[in-house]
Order: structure tokens, then sequence, then C-alpha cells
């Protein structure tokens, strides 16, 4: 069982797309492990995207993300990072898969709408950078035998 962490941009949350990701995930049979609705500041926005921090898009990226709320998350599942990338298409919308969020929601690439961790130690680092764990909630579903083959 991998987490996550999953963020909706402070555009995703301005056209009122919160419930269409979030129910694209539930749907996926992700389980839903922290949420959290906030404005974030420089500092944590900084340490976020600190791997791109030279890069000629790194400032208008922390002014981006800073720019409304945004839902930050957790969710959980097996290959939860793969799947959650998956679903929310590639980097840029326009060459994301039909079907995904960044396809059918996005244009441009500072616009994509959301954010999810790429690898393991990356969504580690951010979860707890997010997340205190007791605000990370451990639970079961009913139907996790019917979604998760070891549940
Ligand atoms: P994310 O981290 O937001 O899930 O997106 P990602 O892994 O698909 O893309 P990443 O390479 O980590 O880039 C982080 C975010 O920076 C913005 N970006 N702009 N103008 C550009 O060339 C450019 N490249 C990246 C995007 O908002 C991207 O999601
Ligand atoms: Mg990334």
């Amino acid at each position: 069982m991998e987490r996550t962490f999953v963020m909706v941009k402070p555009d995703g949350v301005q056209r009122g797309l919160v419930g269409e990701i979030v129910a694209r995930l539930e749907r996926r049979g992700l389980r839903l492990v922290a949420a959290k609705f906030m404005t974030v500041g420089k500092a944590l926005a900084e340490e976020h995207y600190g791997e791109h921090k030279g890069k000629p898009f790194y400032a208008g990226l922390v002014d981006y993300i800073m720019s409304g709320p945004v839902l930050a998350m957790v969710w959980e599942g097996p290959n939860a990072i793969a799947a959650i990338r998956q679903t929310m298409g590639a980097t840029r919308p326009t060459e994301a898969a039909p079907g995904t969020v960044r396809h059918d929601f996005g244009l441009e690439i500072g616009r994509n709408l959301t954010h999810a961790s790429d690898k393991l130690e990356t969504a580690e680092r951010e979860v707890a950078l997010w997340f205190k764990p007791e605000e990370q909630v451990t639970w079961t579903r009913d139907v996790d035998r019917w979604v998760f083959e070891k549940a």
C-alpha cells in the first residue's frame, strides 16, 4: 500500500473542480487519508517546489501555487503514486491522454490543475511536509476487499 500527496492547485479550486477531481480518485478505488483546504505561504511553496529551484519557471510556479486556496490531500492504495499520476495525465495538458484530468480540463502547463508526487521518495517527503502524522487517518472500508486484492 502506498501513500501519496495530491493537491488541487488554485486554478482547480477557482474553477470549481475540487469535487470532480476528488470524485475521480474515489471512483478509481483509492482511499482518502488526509485533506485540508488552505492557502500556501511562501516558505511552504518554496520547500514543496525545491527540486525546481533555479529553473526558468520556478518563480512563476511558486506564485501560481500561492495565488489562491488549494486542497492538499493524501491518498493511498496499491500503486497509488503511478495510478494517480495516470489519472492526472502528463504535465503538459496538450500531451495528456484523453480522459485524464489535465486533458479534460486543461490547456496550459502553467495551469495544469493538480499536483501529485512522482515517486516513492518524493511522496514520503511531500506527505511529511504537508501533514503531521496525526492528521493522517488510517481506516478501512467495507469495499476494500473488492478493490484491493490484498486488503
Ligand atoms: P506536479 O509536480 O505539479 O505534479 O507536476 P509534474 O510532476 O507533472 O511536473 P513537474 O516537472 O514536477 O513540474 C511541476 C509543475 O511546474 C509547472 N511547470 N511549468 N513552464 C514550464 O515549462 C513548466 N514546467 C513545469 C507545472 O505546473 C508543473 O505541474
Ligand atoms: Mg512534479
